[in-house]
């Protein structure tokens, strides 16, 4: 494996591999780092296909080590209307990937309530409005470490392009073209979700350490819009630039468009 490190201003620090599973080993040993180092580790996490070589890497190295007692996992995002139990919800594909494998107990991963009855109201009686309250409570001063993948619009979690920069978890209606990029997870695209609710940037630039991972040629022009291109709400991703302590992990592909 090959890495390179660019220089970037304030606590960005890129650094570039051959391939995704070489990112995904860069992503796994950060992480890895952060929870071995925690006595109480708040670990955020993010579905979709960049992180899994990552997830991989981390099943083998700590899954039955029993010794996570001290790791709490957060979901980034869920999509509305999903119970926990239906596959393609966040919160069950997060425990097929990686925390049911970790030994996580169920109980130790949150996400975002967002099932909801056909008034609009979920089955406690609680409105999505008051689910995104009551999970950006939970998130309270934010997770040690936060995972993201980027869309190729730019956005993250299911923050879109226009998403303001200091937004809380709230309900968000998909694009297209992230309802197009997820449908593969569907039996048909018209089963994708519209709605999700989502961590606002603002929520997620509460964590102490932001890591974002993107692997691939596709994801090249929102990479470049992001650490290059103007610091604007068009490119939500570009938000990363005002923390204090981001990891950005590419490969080469992903990297192809940066100067
Ligand atoms: P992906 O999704 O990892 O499946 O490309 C990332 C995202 O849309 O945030």
């Amino acid at each position: 494996m090959t890495a390179d490190r660019l220089p970037t201003d304030g606590g960005m620090e890129v650094t570039i591999v051959d391939d995704p599973d070489a990112a995904g080993r860069a992503v796994a040993a950060t992480i890895s780092a952060t929870v071995r180092r925690s006595r109480s580790c708040r670990l955020g996490l993010a579905t979709g296909s960049t992180p899994l070589p990552a997830y991989r890497v981390l099943v083998r190295e700590l899954g039955g080590t029993g010794t996570l007692d001290h790791v709490e996992a957060f979901l980034l995002d869920e999509y509305v209307g999903l119970s926990p139990d239906d596959p393609a919800s966040y919160r069950a594909t997060i425990r097929r990937e990686l925390t049911d494998a970790l030994g996580l107990p169920p109980e130790s991963v949150h996400g975002p309530d967002t099932q909801f009855r056909s008034d609009g109201r979920d089955g406690p009686g609680v409105g999505l409005l008051e689910a995104c309250e009551r999970y950006e409570r939970l998130l309270g001063i934010g997770v040690d470490l936060q995972l993201l993948g980027i869309g190729r619009n730019g956005h993250l979690g299911f923050n879109e392009p226009g998403a303001p920069f200091d937004s809380t978890t709230h309900v968000v209606a998909l694009s297209d073209t992230t309802r197009s990029d997820n449908a593969r997870f569907f039996p048909s695209p018209a089963d994708v979700p519209t709605h999700a609710i989502t961590q606002g940037l603002g929520t997620i630039r509460r964590a102490q350490h932001l890591v974002l991972a993107a692997t691939g040629a596709a994801k090249a022009p929102a990479i470049a819009a992001a650490l290059e291109g103007p610091l604007d709400e068009s490119c939500p991703a570009s938000a990363l630039r005002l923390h204090r302590r981001v990891t950005v992990v590419l490969d080469r592909d992903a990297a192809s468009a940066l100067s």
